[in-house]
């Protein structure tokens, strides 16, 4: 039996026949429900605001959820979470439907309001919400993007807080609620190892590298407007960036943890004109291959507008201006229709201070801590050691210290993100959740460089599909005298 209670709650769904929803929400919630996370109580509306009817809808969405949890579907548990769900008909926008709502919710359990929706109807949602007495002890749960720059963010931000106090307002950032994210902070903190050398002292560089391996997949609507950097680097690498660069909070409460990320994000250096060529790259896919296959470039994927100067790609060289870091570069890379799919982080340790090992030999010698996100979660430690042999004198070689997840706990299955965060919106933690000013000080940031893109009106530069992305962004680490880990 889990060690962990969770109180029963009803869950609205807003916009449970998305994709978001279909492919992710359900079948986490399913996964909870199989280990035995969801109260015995607890219910779940799925909402939204197509035509059809209730039973279409349910036959919908219970074929989506038996396709995505796939061929480990329980038959009793499939059962047990459909008796939970039921189907909701609602306009978003209409103050009249959410009266049958309050119906529904009836006042005994907690309402938790989920928005996978466009974030331009969460305002209406809870101003709606509240007309009907379902907002006070609610909780709502917002799904990025929050706005598409600062100010855009805040009016959304604005618009919920009118009827929702930061305490029960939880966005997210679905890399927060992967396993090996969380065990940034246990390696960080539990670890006097590292902490004791987590600095400009020891520490040289940092790579982290966000890459993917499919293209648009039928989201050109979106993502076109959006962009690599609104869509990746805003949310999830600077949130990586924050956790590997924050000092060791207080205690584990979530604001703690969040006030040493807001920090971290209030010392970014801003990114100069001259910068802009130098530190930052942007690049969109052309036609290529991927896993083997011919594959069409972004401006030739369905639905696409051939004109478009969207970036698919960015690397950049993030500096943060403060004591534990100076004169440290973080450099980011993220792209779309790169080699492979590989979350990972580099951390790469300076050289010792005094080398006294062959001079041909001495590139080689700085230790890495790699920690692998997905797939293959795991972390790892180069060390230096001897190459064995009466032969071999004191050659050296680098070998892996290694920590495997996937092999180490090879019973125990990695749950999604998406089955932490619920988990945790229903215990009434936030300390995954992305606070209000944390947001505002990521889009701060990011709306520099989008500005200064703007103003040099550059295209990005072509890379090819199933590539690492533009020359330029190996030059851009490669002036620092400098190289991606483990790039073929
Ligand atoms: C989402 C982005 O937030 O993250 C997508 O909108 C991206 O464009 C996805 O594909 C990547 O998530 P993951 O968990 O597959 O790395």
């Amino acid at each position: 039996m889990p060690s962990i209670t969770v109180e029963p709650c009803t869950f609205a769904l807003f916009g449970a026949l998305g994709d978001l929803a279909l492919r992710k929400l359900f079948p986490a919630l399913y996964q909870l429900d199989g280990a035995g996370l969801l109260h015995e109580d607890t219910r779940v509306l799925a909402l939204a605001r197509e035509a059809g009817s209730e039973q279409q809808h349910m036959a919908h969405i219970e074929q989506e959820l038996r396709k995505y949890v796939g061929k480990e579907l329980d038959e009793a548990v499939a059962q047990r979470f459909l008796a939970r769900l039921a189907y909701v008909h609602v306009d978003f926008m209409k103050a009249d439907d959410y009266v049958g709502l309050a119906e529904k919710v009836g006042s005994e359990q907690r309402l938790i309001a989920y928005f996978a929706t466009p974030a331009a109807v969460y305002g209406a949602i809870c101003e709606n919400l509240s007309k009907v007495g379902l907002a006070e002890n609610t909780r709502v749960v917002l799904e990025k993007p929050i706005g598409s720059d600062l100010e855009s963010s805040r009016k959304v931000n604005d618009a919920v807080a009118q009827f929702f106090p930061e305490n029960r307002t939880y966005r997210i950032d679905h890399y927060l609620g992967k396993e090996t994210v969380q065990n940034l902070i246990a390696l960080r903190f539990a670890n006097s190892l590292f902490e004791t050398q987590w600095n400009q002292n020891y520490i040289s560089h940092v790579e982290i590298t966000v890459a993917e391996q499919v293209g648009i997949e039928g989201r050109w609507g979106y993502f076109d407007k959006a962009g690599q950097l609104r869509d990746m680097i805003q949310n999830h690498l600077l949130q990586l960036l924050c956790l590997i660069a924050m000092d060791p909070p207080a205690d584990l409460s979530a604001d703690s943890i969040r006030d040493e990320k807001v920090k971290v994000l209030k010392a970014l250096a801003p990114i100069s004109p001259e910068g802009l060529t130098t530190q930052v790259v942007r690049g969109q896919y052309i036609a290529g291959y991927s896993a083997g296959k011919a594959v069409p470039g972004y401006l030739e994927e369905e639905n696409s507008n051939t004109q478009s100067d969207t970036e698919t790609f960015v690397a950049l060289r993030a500096d943060i201006r403060n004591w534990r870091w100076a004169g440290v570069p973080f450099y980011l890379r993220t792209g779309k229709r790169m080699p492979q799919k590989l979350s990972q982080i580099v951390i790469h340790f300076k050289e010792p201070s005094h080398y006294i090992f062959a001079p041909e030999q001495r590139l080689q010698i700085s230790n890495k801590l790699i920690i692998r996100l997905q797939p293959d979660e795991g972390i790892s430690l180069r060390v230096m050691t001897k190459e064995q042999g009466l032969d071999k004198g004191m050659q050296l070689r680098s070998g892996p210290l290694q920590l495997n997840f996937s092999d180490t706990y090879r019973s125990a299955r990695i749950p999604d993100a998406y089955e932490r965060l619920l988990l945790e919106v229903m215990r009434g933690n936030q300390n995954l959740f992305v606070r209000k000013d944390e947001i505002e000080a990521a889009w701060k940031w990011c709306d520099q460089l989008i500005a200064g893109w703007k103003k040099s009106g550059d295209a990005p530069k072509p890379y090819a599909a199933g590539s690492w992305g533009p020359m330029s962004s190996i030059a851009l680490i490669t002036r620092d005298g400098r190289s991606w880990y483990g790039d073929i």
